[in-house]
């Protein structure tokens, strides 16, 4: 295993890693999962260092998931409330005594510790597409020790990570591996596009058959769709897209159906900031509800994934969440040793 090329790296999103790099952290992940569930200890590996974590907004699995699994290496994640520091922003967006610019707390917290983690999407950057990114860019700029995204606007890449590696525990394969990342109804548009992006990165890259579904009017971002065509062409799988939910399903060994925002949500110049028409183009597509009836046109073996939290009863039925083929316990448990693995690896 080469692990040279990580040490000190920032993982922002998975296009800054090779197909190889994936292999490593899925193949260490994987040993680390094994030395959990065996007892045996690994506290060595990050002993007496330190993550802080910068959440802009709620989570339930990346908070746990990164503290515990700092615990377990040894070392120590520390919560960071937005609100409770003075907020981190960038120029243009300070008020006096209430934010403090990017660049000093990212050079302030790189004296400190080891790494720094950020969730940031919607709200706090006011819908303005790619404008977290730009925060957590601006961090990774300014910082002297690796900076991971616990989810921004654009990206996911540790959901990704444990999305792949749960098809890679059933399936022990990726290839010819039939992978729907399909649009879902919610009654909230407030919905961020990180986790179908960063989905269909990782089934691309992996060489998986991915087929992205969704209604007419919630297109993903096109530089993440040429990614996704790239990947393809490179690794072997392929990739399409569809306006159609059953007949993505057909086949499907995989499905993932999980809801994102409309794009005139996002103000210009990306959207047109007119969250009305957005909830128009959700509530005409009432119907794409995964259930057991759908369910039933995937293969006989299919898997259920949901990166949780789901919208139960407008995403997904109980009966299907609930049900033999859903996954989605063992793909959040995946979280936890995914980002142990990336810890590992970047914080040394
Ligand atoms: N899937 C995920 O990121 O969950 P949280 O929002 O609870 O962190």
């Amino acid at each position: 295993m080469r692990t040279e090329s990580f040490r000190g790296r920032d993982f922002i999103t998975l296009l800054e890693y090779s197909r190889e790099e994936v292999e490593t952290i899925l193949d260490l992940a994987l040993d680390l999962k094994r030395r959990f569930a065996a007892g045996e200890p690994h506290d060595h590996l990050l002993r007496a260092k330190t993550l802080f974590m910068i959440f802009y907004n709620q989570s339930l699995r990346t908070r746990n998931s990164f503290e515990a699994g700092m615990t377990q290496l040894g070392g120590h994640a520390h919560y960071l409330d937005p609100e409770k520091i003075y907020t981190p922003a960038l120029p243009g967006r300070e008020v006096a005594y209430t934010t403090e610019r990017v660049s000093d707390v990212a050079r302030v917290l790189s004296r400190m510790g080891h790494a720094i983690a950020i969730r940031c999407y919607g709200d706090p950057v006011d819908w303005i597409y790619g404008g977290a990114n730009e925060i957590i860019r601006n961090f990774a700029y300014w910082a002297d020790i690796p900076v991971l995204n616990m989810e921004d606007d654009k990206y996911h890449p540790f959901q990704a990570l444990a999305d792949i590696l749960t098809v890679q525990e059933k399936f022990g394969t990726f290839k010819r591996v039939k992978f729907v990342m399909s649009w879902a109804y919610s009654p909230s548009v407030h919905k961020p596009r990180a986790v179908p992006q960063s989905a269909i990165i990782a089934a691309t890259l992996m060489g998986m058959d991915v087929v992205l579904a969704h209604p007419k009017g919630m297109e993903l971002d096109e530089e993440v769709l040429g990614a996704c065509q790239k990947n393809a062409q490179s690794y072997g799988g392929s990739f399409q897209i569809v306006n159609e939910f059953e007949e993505a399903l057909k086949g499907a060994q995989v499905v993932y159906p999980k809801s994102w925002t409309a794009v005139p949500l996002f103000k210009p110049p990306v959207g047109e900031d007119n969250p009305d028409k957005a909830k128009e183009i959700f509530e005409a597509n009432k119907d794409w509800i995964c259930d057991k009836e759908r369910l039933a046109l995937a293969d006989e073996g299919a898997i259920y994934l949901h990166c949780l939290p789901a919208d139960r009863g407008f995403e997904v039925t109980d009966e299907v969440i609930d049900g033999p083929q859903s996954v989605v316990f063992d793909e959040a448990e995946n979280r936890l040793h995914v980002q142990k693995a990336v810890m590992a690896l970047t914080m040394r």
